[in-house]
């Protein structure tokens, strides 16, 4: 006696959850969860990608130890890049650090990149061509996450 009345119900039921999901689907497709954000794309603030991504492709071949003489007294290579950069003041601006830990403003280095008024001498890298948006972008977030040596 129960059962033949439940039928209905439970039919009931089963058409109207695929009618709910299309309901619900129809509405959070055009909600922001799905919207593309940049997250994806940046590279984590580290100075190991700020050296592979930057370092090595845009600046190693002028400044560096091997061979020839490090441009401007600055070799970016492995190993020695980190510190001579990080806390140590600019033969540009001696009043900037090359890079100030978590003071993107107080970094020369940065300034340098950016082509920023006030900068001796020419935008790097020297003789472009300049780094993509997101590529200054990385060296900006490693510097206000505190330059770490990561
Ligand atoms: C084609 C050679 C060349 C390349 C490539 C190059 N530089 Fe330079 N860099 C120089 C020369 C020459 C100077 C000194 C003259 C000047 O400052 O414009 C210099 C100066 C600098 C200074 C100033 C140092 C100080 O103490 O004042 C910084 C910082 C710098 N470069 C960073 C970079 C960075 C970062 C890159 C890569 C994104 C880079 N350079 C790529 C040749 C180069």
């Amino acid at each position: 006696m129960m059962s033949p009345t439940r039928r209905p119900t439970l039919l009931a039921v089963t058409l109207a959850v695929p009618l709910l999901a299309a309901a619900c689907g129809g509405s959070s497709s055009s909600g922001s969860p799905t919207a593309p954000t940049p997250a994806p794309t940046q590279s984590a603030a580290t100075f190991s990608n700020v050296r592979s991504q930057v370092f090595q492709p845009s600046c190693v071949g002028c400044h560096t130890s091997q061979g020839r003489s490090p441009e401007a007294g600055l070799s970016l290579d492995a190993g020695v890049g980190y510190g001579n950069i990080v806390g140590v003041p600019s033969r540009g601006n001696p009043g900037l650090s090359l890079i100030a830990p978590g003071n993107p403003d107080g970094s020369y280095l940065l300034h340098k990149v950016e082509g920023r008024a006030g900068i001796v001498g020419s935008r790097m890298p020297l003789g472009g061509p300049s780094l993509s948006t997101d590529l200054i972008d990385l060296v900006r977030r490693w510097i206000q996450a505190g330059a770490p040596n990561n």
